[in-house]
């Protein structure tokens, strides 16, 4: 877009106050705890966003951040389109006392050129659920509830965008939960159910634990081996109904994160049976998904879950440590239970 000689005169003015950063800077700056702020209109971010950035609009971030971010020490990264409104709010933001904040270069320009990952925006999202819906459904009308994966991975054909779900970034509520709860692995063994891309695995690595990852989906399990090449991860193709003998009773934390609301209500004893079998005893098992209440049917993918049927769990010999519903950022928003347990009884 042309600027104003105006506008950019008053960027100019306030550039030499503000640090600008490269993507690559960025992107490791990411990765060791820095929280990307996208500055963009909604209907900008609603076309797509760097993953793992929220958003803030030029209009509002003034206004919102002490709230949304307290710690006026924080590692703030602003993007916008180009890097100009950026600058603009990374000089607010100081004003206000915010000690840490940069500007990424080229903004979300640059990012898409640079190849840096991106997630879906609400606008392309309908689509892509859309797609997947009757893709799933025609599986699964055929008997085959899990077949549907391997399709929507391989159609991908390596672009996360086209999977409702892949946002190459761990899932925001385990996150959530693993800061409140100061999670460490201290070296122990931790198994991802139905790990996608292995975004959460990774995470879990990072927090120092020896990772176990597997899906159904071997199309799945190359992109995730190839995302994490760097990662000590153990990926393997493996069906959670059909799983190695060896792995039953010995994971110290079992992370289960949408694996059960994707499969159909008639599998759902079946599933939380099988997920059950994992941890050993004295072992933590945390689930992440979609809430509903007991009284309301699920009308079709995502099949969410209720209080009833997480019970499974207990009466598989589970005690129910923790349990924290959390509001999603969808238009109207839509619960996510977290629930921790630990395995008090082998079944
Ligand atoms: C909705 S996706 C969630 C993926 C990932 N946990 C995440 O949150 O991004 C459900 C995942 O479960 C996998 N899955 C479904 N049925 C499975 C099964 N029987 N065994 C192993 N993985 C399965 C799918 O391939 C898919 O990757």
């Amino acid at each position: 877009m042309d600027h104003s000689k105006e506008f950019e005169e008053l960027v100019r003015q306030i550039m030499p106050e503000i640090t600008e950063i490269s993507i690559d800077e960025t992107l490791s700056r990411k990765k060791h705890g820095a929280q990307l702020i996208d500055v963009r209109e909604d209907r900008e971010w609603d076309d797509g966003h760097a993953a793992g950035a929220i958003h803030m609009g030029r209009g509002v971030i003034e206004r919102d951040i002490v709230r949304q971010i307290p710690d006026k020490d924080s590692e703030l990264i602003l993007y916008c389109g180009g890097g100009y409104r950026s600058a603009l709010a990374a000089s607010n933001l100081q004003k206000m006392g915010y000690t840490n904040v940069r500007s990424m270069k080229g903004g979300w320009t640059a990012w898409k050129e640079s190849g840096a990952p991106r997630t879906a925006g609400e606008n392309d999202l309908k689509a892509v659920r859309e797609r997947t819906q009757k893709v799933a459904e025609s599986f699964i009308s055929e008997g085959d509830a899990t077949g549907w994966f391997e399709e929507i991975y391989g159609g991908a054909d390596g672009n996360n965008l086209e999977i409702p779900w892949a946002d190459l970034e761990p899932n925001r509520f385990f996150v959530e939960w693993a800061r409140s709860a100061n999670l460490s692995g201290n070296g122990r063994k931790a198994l991802v159910v139905g790990c996608g891309l292995g975004d959460d695995a990774e995470y879990l690595e990072d927090m120092g634990f020896r990772v176990t990852a597997f899906d159904v989906s071997s199309k799945a399990i190359e992109w995730a081996r190839e995302i994490h090449k760097d990662s000590s991860i153990e990926f393997h193709v493996a069906d959670l109904f059909n799983l190695p003998e060896e792995w039953k009773n010995s994971f110290d934390f079992v992370l289960e994160i949408y694996t059960i609301q994707a499969l159909p209500m008639n599998l759902r004893e079946k599933t939380i049976d099988a997920i059950s079998e994992l941890a050993a005893p004295d072992g933590e098992l945390l689930i992440v998904t979609r809430g509903r209440e007991d009284d309301v049917e699920p009308e079709g993918l995502p099949w969410a879950v209720s209080c009833e049927d997480l019970s499974r769990f207990e009466k598989n010999g589970y005690e129910l440590k923790e349990f924290t519903v959390m509001p999603g950022e969808e238009e109207v928003p839509i619960e996510r239970f977290v629930a921790r347990y630990k395995k008090t009884t082998l079944k």
